[in-house]
């Protein structure tokens, strides 16, 4: 219940103490006044490749990454939107807010803003630590730390969920983004050093701890995801012909993700191809999901990181959301001595792989020589990260 009504200050030591400095100095020069500061965390998807908004489960978990909003109350009945690491600075009055387009980055927490039934005008400033646009869903914890900022601000009280529900329905009907749910609930609902198993089904959740046995590495393929607006489209697309293609004999089924492997095989002479390979991925995603979330909860790391890699294959043969450089980095990090397995994390098309190694296992030395043979095959430096499961969203302390 209103997990947000009793803010925690941040233990020390967990922040990106030097970005909140420069954010909250920058606040101040630019708005002539004090902020309060919130942080809400990016995440990777441990496995669950496009099961959101196919009804199904996925298993993502928060990284100690994330974007951090300065916020303060105005009374000039003005909103003031800037940015440290994006041009564009916003300053309109309320009673004349600017379309998505005019808006760019600014739509993400203005959605929230005014879904949120804003009617106060505030001085906002935004900072993050994660790369942009990189399958780490920089967007979403835009939209909950903005949601987190204006709830405290404003009285409005959300609980984690309801801001969950409030940061989706800025992406969806305000930004024009129909994304699945996971990765608003993932950075909403995220708790210190626990995965969240979600069922995007009936929104059911329940948090699992995962133990210091195991060590997060991402590996940023630096690729820009340029198709993936028209190409995330085009699978929702597909997977609803698919539905209904299935759904005929089994109309009682709501969603692509309820139904089973060996259903979609019986039905494959009514599917085309593309259907039934879109299909035959959900179903089998669905079962993975379920061997992975009880391996992690039984400590079979193994068994565990297999999933990972099969759940690559199937994202990359079925549902055709991999790309050469994602491939690459799967399948040399999986080579690696204590690595248990990896896969592309996010939309895909570009973006990131999450990889699940025994603690310390990739080195200096195999990291370099990782980014060497990418460089050779691809012209450039993939970039990894040893990031750390972290907490929730929160107000974090200022030094004065
Ligand atoms: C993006 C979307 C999510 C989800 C993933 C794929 O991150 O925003 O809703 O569909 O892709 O699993």
């Amino acid at each position: 219940m209103a997990e947000h009504n009793d803010l925690m200050l941040a233990p020390e030591g967990t922040e990106n103490r030097s970005l909140i400095d420069s954010l909250v100095g920058e606040f101040r020069r630019r708005f002539d006044q004090d902020p309060r500061v919130f942080f809400a965390p990016g995440r990777v998807n441990l496995i669950g490749a496009h099961l959101d908004y196919n009804g199904g489960s996925v298993l993502p978990a928060p990284i100690a990454r994330g974007t951090y909003v300065a916020v303060a109350r105005t009374v000039d009945r003005r909103m003031r939107l800037a940015s440290m690491d994006l041009p564009r600075t916003l300053d309109f009055p309320l009673s004349d807010v600017p379309s998505v387009e005019d808006l760019g980055w600014a739509a993400y927490p203005v959605g929230v803003w005014r879904l949120g039934n804003g009617a106060e005008p505030a001085d906002i400033c935004v900072a993050g630590d994660l790369p942009r646009g990189a399958g780490l869903s920089s967007s979403a914890s835009l939209e909950v730390a903005a949601g987190l900022a204006f709830s405290t601000l404003f009285g409005w009280s959300l609980d984690a969920r309801q801001l969950a529900e409030l940061a989706w329905r800025a992406e969806n009907e305000f930004v024009g983004v129909k994304c699945g749910i996971m990765d608003q609930f993932a950075s909403s609902l995220a708790r210190e050093g626990h995965a969240l198993y979600l069922d995007c089904h009936d929104r059911s959740h329940r948090h699992v701890q995962v133990s210091g046995e195991i060590e997060l590495l991402v590996l940023n393929t630096g690729k820009p995801r340029q198709l993936v607006g028209s190409e995330f489209n085009e699978r929702v697309e597909q997977c609803r012909s698919a539905l209904g293609t299935l759904r005929r004999s089994s109309p009682g089924k709501t969603c692509l993700a309820s139904f089973q492997p060996s259903e979609v095989e019986a039905a494959r002479g009514q599917l085309d191809d593309i259907a039934y390979r879109r299909a035959r991925h959900v179903a089998s995603e669905s079962l993975r999901v379920s061997k992975a979330m009880a391996a992690l909860e039984d400590g079979d790391y193994e068994t565990l990181g297999r999933q990972l890699l099969e759940s690559h294959r199937s994202a990359a043969e079925d549902y055709e959301v991999s790309c050469p450089e994602l491939d690459f980095l799967v399948e040399k990090i999986c080579a690696q001595r204590g690595v248990y397995g990896a896969r592309l994390t996010g939309a895909g098309f570009g973006g990131c792989v999450v990889a699940l190694q025994r603690p310390g296992s990739v080195g200096k030395e195999e990291e370099r020589s990782l980014r060497r043979g990418f460089s050779q095959r691809f012209g450039y430096e993939p970039v990894l990260m040893r990031l750390r499961i972290g907490g929730g969203p929160r107000e974090v302390r200022i030094e004065s």
